[in-house]
């Protein structure tokens, strides 16, 4: 296991990011709608059809699709379910957003509809059935490559009929920054009511008991996978990934439930990988792999020269293996967001105005249009510092050294000495329109004046 961040903590730019290699400022994908380009047109024209699939297909790989693509995927004016991504050899994809059941499926670009019987349409065992198949059904003369996408833990949180009992002590943690007082961040952490009222409290264990209820599927799943490939006598030929496309909170900062923001709770994500040449039960501590990297990981894994490849991230594998590859690790990372909202006040909340979105549990808003904020990360042995600039009408900053506050309960801006705000700006702005190397150098290179060079 390692240390693992999103580069954007929201579905649809950070699974474009997975599936690009690329920062949103590259790939253009800035939130969940058709107008940020979730799955649109551009995205299709461009990103997606750069994605790292189409060069493991082109390498001789056998590929497989199962689950939640984009929140867009399948829609009339994204394609409707015609639309297959190049690279993609037997698809499978939710159109929309997460669901159990009552859904619709692109099965290699045709329509099929699903209703809610357990035994015929439960998505995350569909998902594990159908990747069975493909695994039984494969040609053992070309190496495959499968990614499986269950919604779950995503709400609408529906547990399998025999999950629904389970973890009922199950609370959400009280440690770190739960119910905590945002008072010294943006002004979007400042609105919570602090404490939360009993409601928010009960909902957000409700939803937390509830996620860990949907992810028993997915243990099965990935049980079921393992006993496959060991069956098939692949396991030990193998690389494996586990992890998700952003992080989520319960409570922190007296937030009650989404994702969406700088902090450690959003933008951290489990990443569990086992495979050749990676010893079991290691952890990575301090080099940080982001989802840009997980495109070039599996590249290179599958023998392609990731130098080739246009991607902003940059291979673990020899993190991971050391016995398999060198490398460098890159000095510092950027995360990037763009805030979403609703241009009208939400009616269930009259005294809010409009430009907020996600304004549930007890009228608390989790987003807004100007909850868009870039943050420039320091991660080594030596420092563990966080620099965010909001685009809002504060031009507010935030600054957390993360040793001594790994909970991110102070902002230290104006304890820090000028000279590091400066740098860290600097930075920023650099990594704000870095491309390729200059991504993996943390801005150092600057990749215009390269390309004028050459011309
Ligand atoms: C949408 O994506 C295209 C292609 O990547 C990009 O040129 C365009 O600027 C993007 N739109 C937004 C709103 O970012
Ligand atoms: C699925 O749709 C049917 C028909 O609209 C509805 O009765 C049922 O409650 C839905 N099931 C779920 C799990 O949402
Ligand atoms: C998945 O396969 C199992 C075992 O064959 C079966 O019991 C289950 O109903 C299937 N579920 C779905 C949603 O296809
Ligand atoms: C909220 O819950 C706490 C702890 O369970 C309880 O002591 C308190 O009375 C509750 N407050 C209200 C207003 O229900
Ligand atoms: C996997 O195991 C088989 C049989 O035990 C062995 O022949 C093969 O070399 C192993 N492959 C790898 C990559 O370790
Ligand atoms: C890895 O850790 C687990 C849980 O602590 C333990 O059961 C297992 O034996 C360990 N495996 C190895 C190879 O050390
Ligand atoms: C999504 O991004 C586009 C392009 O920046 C913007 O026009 C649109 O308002 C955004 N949608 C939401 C819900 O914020």
């Amino acid at each position: 296991s390692s240390v693992q961040f999103t580069v954007t903590p929201l579905c649809c730019p950070s699974r474009s990011s997975i599936l690009t290699g690329w920062y949103p400022h590259n790939h253009g994908v800035r939130n969940n709608s058709l107008p940020g380009n979730c799955s649109s047109p551009l995205w299709q024209k461009g990103p997606e059809a750069n994605a790292f699939p189409v060069y493991l297909n082109k390498h001789k790989y056998q590929t497989f699709f199962a689950g939640k693509y984009l929140n867009q995927y399948g829609k009339k004016e994204a394609g409707d379910v015609g639309h297959v991504p190049p690279g993609w050899d037997q698809w499978f994809a939710l159109v929309g957003n997460s669901q159990y059941y009552n859904y619709t499926l692109s099965a290699n670009g045709k329509e099929e509809k699903h209703g809610d019987s357990y035994e015929t349409d439960y998505l995350t065992d569909l998902i594990t059935n159908r990747s069975l198949r493909f695994l039984d059904d494969r040609s053992p003369q070309h190496p495959f490559f499968l990614m499986l996408c269950p919604p779950a833990p995503h709400s609408p949180w529906t547990a399998a009929p025999q999950y629904q009992k389970e973890f009922v002590d199950v609370k959400a943690p009280r440690d770190g920054s739960f119910d905590k007082p945002g008072k010294d961040k943006h002004w979007l952490l400042r609105q919570p009511v602090n404490p939360m009222p009993n409601s928010s409290i009960t909902y957000l264990d409700n939803a937390y008991r509830k996620r860990w209820q949907t992810l028993l599927s997915v243990d099965d799943m990935v049980e079921m996978l393992v006993k496959k490939l060991e069956s098939i006598k692949e396991l030990n030929n193998t690389y494996i990934f586990y992890t998700s496309d952003n992080g989520y909170h319960t409570g922190q900062f007296s937030l009650p439930i989404d994702k969406r923001q700088l902090y450690e709770f959003d933008i951290r994500i489990p990443l569990m990988v086992r495979g050749p040449g990676i010893k079991p039960n290691q952890t990575l501590q301090v080099t940080a792999m982001l989802h840009i990297d997980l495109a070039p990981t599996i590249l290179d894994i599958s023998g392609i020269n990731v130098s080739s490849v246009n991607v902003d991230g940059q291979s673990f594998l020899s993190q991971m293996a050391p016995s398999l590859r060198n490398g460098t690790t890159r000095p510092f990372f950027l995360v990037e967001y763009s805030g979403e909202g609703n241009p009208t006040t939400d009616p269930a909340c009259p005294r809010l105005g409009p430009g907020l979105s996600q304004c549930f549990p007890d009228c608390v808003c989790e987003d807004a249009y100007n909850n868009t904020y870039a943050c420039v990360r320091t991660l080594n042995s030596k420092h563990n510092l966080q620099y965010c600039e909001f685009a809002d009408t504060e031009s507010f900053v935030e600054v957390y050294n993360l040793t001594s506050d790994p909970h991110q309960l102070e902002n230290i801006l104006k304890k820090v000495d000028p000279s590091v705000l400066q740098v860290m700006n600097q930075r920023l702005i650099k990594l704000q329109s870095c491309v390729g190397d200059s991504c993996r150098d943390g801005g150092v290179t600057d990749h215009r004046r390269k390309k004028t060079m050459i011309i």
